[in-house]
């Protein structure tokens, strides 16, 4: 019988079970520190010591000097309140009218277009004041309006927007509100219109849309799917317009603009 100690490089069993255990713990921590973390594609680890680091969830700056990602186009700078117009007053809405001599030509004389051009009247103050400052600063482009926009001062935006909301809107959409408006599509991640853009709820910088010309608004939620719009704040309607289906489009559209539905 082996009369060697039990706990003892000299017995043959516990060198072999301890020698196996640190074999395995061995080959373990090179597989999840480093072999594991280096196959990652998303981020080219300089060095072994960073992708240990890194396995272990060690802050260190893994990829050397970075500086932060840039949009390729301007995004909107615009900071709104929902009670940032409440006070205007009724000089300002006397200036803003007197400003708006200059869109009569294609927004109406009173707000109201006749041609595809937006609405005004009545739209709120946050909108009107924020869509001017996106086409002065780029975030939201048109040939037509980026001109427009272009001289107008801080104070000129926020008469114009006191002027427009004062005016009454155009009468609220009628027969009965297409399920994309009322419910949204859940499944595709899109919320009901109606919940941020007033006819249920309001949502501080979401435009009044009833009566928007049909063909303003289709142009305006493709171009937020194709991201030619892009000065939505977070991406809050190029996450919607993107899942729309082109029957929603038109009956969205369609049902802002107050017509039947096709
Ligand atoms: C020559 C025609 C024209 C004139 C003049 C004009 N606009 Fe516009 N405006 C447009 C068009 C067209 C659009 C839609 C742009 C687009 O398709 O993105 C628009 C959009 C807007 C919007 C965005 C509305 C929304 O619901 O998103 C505002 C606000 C606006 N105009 C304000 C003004 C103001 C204020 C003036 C006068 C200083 C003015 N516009 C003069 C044609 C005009
Ligand atoms: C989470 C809130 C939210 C929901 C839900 C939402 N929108 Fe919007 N929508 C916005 C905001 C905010 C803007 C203004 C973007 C900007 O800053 O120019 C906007 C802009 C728009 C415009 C441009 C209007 C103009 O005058 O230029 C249209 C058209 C529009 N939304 C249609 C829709 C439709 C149709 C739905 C439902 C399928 C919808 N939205 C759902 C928040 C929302």
């Amino acid at each position: 019988m082996n009369e060697a100690p039990l706990f003892s490089l000299r017995n043959p069993w516990f060198r072999a079970s301890v020698g196996a255990t640190v074999a395995v713990f061995v080959v373990a921590a090179l597989i999840g520190f480093v072999w594991l973390p280096s196959a990652q594609h998303d981020a080219q680890f300089q060095g072994i010591w960073n992708a240990i680091c890194s396995a272990a969830g060690a802050p260190r700056q893994w990829l050397g000097p970075q500086s932060p990602v840039e949009p390729a186009y301007r995004v909107s700078t615009v900071e709104l309140t929902p009670h940032m117009f409440d006070d205007a007053t009724s000089l300002s809405v006397g200036r803003g009218a007197t400003l708006a001599l200059r869109c009569t030509m294609c927004h109406g004389p009173r707000g109201m277009s006749d041609a595809n051009s937006p609405n005004l009247a009545g739209q709120y103050a946050t909108v009107v004041y924020k869509e001017l400052q996106d086409f002065q600063s780029g975030a939201r482009q048109s040939a037509v309006m980026s001109p427009m926009a272009r001289n107008l001062s801080d104070q000129d935006m926020r008469d114009l927007a006191a002027y427009y909301a004062s005016l009454p809107p155009a009468a609220s959409a009628r027969g009965e509100m297409p399920g994309i408006v009322a419910h949204g599509a859940p499944l595709r991640n899109i919320p009901a219109c109606a919940a941020c853009h007033g006819d249920v709820d309001h949502k501080t910088g979401s435009p009044w849309l009833d009566g928007l010309p049909t063909a303003y608004t289709k142009a305006q939620l493709t171009a937020f799917a194709n991201g030619t719009r892009h000065n939505d704040i977070s991406e809050q309607m190029r996450n919607v317009a993107r899942n729309m289906t082109p029957d929603e489009i038109d009956a969205a559209a369609a049902w802002y603009a107050g017509q039947p539905r096709p």
